[in-house]
């Protein structure tokens, strides 16, 4: 017989709790606890991996445990086989989440159209069929071996799998999904960590790998408590400025790869499309030379990226000069801006400083440092920089040049732009084998250095 219990749980760790607590006394959040209904059914119960008989649980060596060569499958996308470490690994589960509207349904409906040969059944609890085959329009393809359900109830979603048997599975979304174990809302703690679990004793006994959308919360966290994120095999996020095009797939946990790979997609009115030359689109096309412009040779991921930094620097009119990024961490910006003031005798504590990185992309490596202070001296000074030079440096408090990783990559994807002319830091352990470029290579100390060798004298 099932029992009935109510508990709180805290909705952001999923910590239980007999009554209400205002303060999570495990994430320390306060007012999550909310009051859901469990129903516990006698041990076993539940589908996927069926009746957990005596049996079935037989310990094996580890050696004796046959070394079948992972076999992973291609998504038909070069970007999320590269994202997810070389294609897809069957029964593997993996939760791809974002802000609302970013794109995450198009992107998987596009993967479940692209995969050719093989059967893909989408869940969407979210959009019923016929929006969701006016999406697939849109996209400009109908797959034969695509299968739509529409539904919210996670017996109804496994009869629809019983009846179709896909080769992959798309949920669209988590949060709307529903078990009839459990009396809680959907998209409660206890809800989704129910669903995703039945979706992962699946996924294991079946060797079919399940697509799960996530949302993410207001705070930029995937809705639902970090147990989600330790219970999947791999945990993506696509990310991107709605008001831009371009579009992000990012790793960030990857049992089966690894987590520094990136996809970058741009969508257009048929869907997301892959990107060739990413550096080239985040370069701004301009025929004079303003001021206030520099472009940093950045890592994202493993991935080499040229990106343009703009500043504009002005008296400020009122009293508390005003400061403000995007695409940079504004924290950062203030401490350069205090380095080149106590450091190169700059005096922009006096000045309203503006700072936009093109293309709408966020940018943490901080080999960009270099870059967003030359733009700032150059339009502090309104003298602009010559477009054929980059910057890769990390700057330190005391204005010296720090060394940054994977210094040849960045060398050579500024090559590979037409750039002529990079900056360095001088104080790489190992020397930069120069001879292998054509391009000029300038290893400099300090902050005041590069700005009187681009600038000239201040
Ligand atoms: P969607 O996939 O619904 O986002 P999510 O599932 O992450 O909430 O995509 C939402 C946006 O994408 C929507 O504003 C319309 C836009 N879009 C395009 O620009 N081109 C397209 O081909 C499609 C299908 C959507
Ligand atoms: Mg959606």
């Amino acid at each position: 017989m099932a029992k009935e219990k109510t508990v709180f749980i805290c909705q952001n760790c999923g910590v239980h709790s007999p009554k209400w607590l205002g303060k999570c006394p495990s994430c320390g959040e306060w007012n999550r606890f909310v009051e859901e209904v469990i129903r516990t059914t006698p041990s076993g119960a539940g589908r996927g991996a069926g009746l957990n008989r005596k049996s079935d649980a037989i310990p094996v060596l580890l050696k004796e445990v046959t070394n079948r060569k992972e076999y992973r499958f291609t998504s038909g996308d070069r970007e999320l086989d590269r994202v997810l470490g070389n294609g897809i690994v069957p029964g593997s589960v993996i939760l791809i989440g974002g802000d609302p509207g970013i794109g995450k349904s198009t992107l998987m409906l596009q993967i479940a159209l692209n995969l050719t040969g093989k059967k893909v059944l989408y869940v969407s609890g979210e959009e019923s069929a016929s929006q969701i085959r006016y999406r697939a329009e849109r996209i400009g393809k109908l797959e034969e071996n695509c299968y739509i359900l529409s539904e919210t109830s996670l017996d109804d979603i496994f009869s629809g799998i019983d009846k179709v048997n896909p080769d992959l599975i798309v949920v669209d979304s988590i949060q709307t999904l529903t078990s009839s174990f459990l009396e809680a809302p959907p998209g409660s703690v206890s809800q989704i960590r129910q669903c995703t679990n039945e979706l992962m004793r699946f996924a294991k006994k079946n060797h079919v790998p399940v697509f799960l959308i996530g949302h993410i919360n207001k705070d930029g966290n995937l809705a639902g408590p970090k147990v989600l994120e330790h219970m999947v095999d791999t945990v993506l996020q696509f990310e991107g400025d709605r008001h831009h095009v371009y579009r992000i797939l990012r790793s960030i946990k990857n049992r089966f790869g690894s987590t520094s790979e990136l996809g970058i997609y741009e969508m257009h009115d048929d869907g997301l499309q892959i990107i060739n030359n990413p550096s080239a689109l985040l370069l701004s096309q301009r025929d004079e030379q303003v001021s206030g412009m520099a472009i940093g040779s950045t890592i994202e991921g493993i991935r080499p990226l040229l990106v343009e930094v703009q500043a504009l620097v002005s008296p400020a009119t009122f009293g508390t000069p005003q400061r403000s990024t995007t695409g940079f961490e504004f924290k950062r910006l203030n401490m350069l801006l205090a380095v080149l003031e106590k450091r190169a005798g700059f005096r922009l504590g006096v000045q309203d400083v503006f700072l936009n990185l093109t293309g709408g992309i966020k940018v943490e490596d901080p080999a960009l440092d270099l870059a967003v202070c030359m733009s700032i001296v150059s339009s502090y000074q309104e003298i602009p920089i010559n477009y054929d030079t980059c910057f890769a440096a990390e700057i330190g408090l005391s204005g010296e040049l720090r060394t940054v990783n994977r210094i040849e990559n960045r060398i050579s994807e500024a090559e590979k732009q037409g750039f002529r002319k990079i900056i360095i830091s001088k104080f790489n352990s190992r020397p930069v084998k120069t001879g292998k470029f054509k391009m000029d290579i300038l290893p400099l100390g300090r902050v005041d250095e590069v700005i009187r060798k681009i600038l000239g004298n201040y």
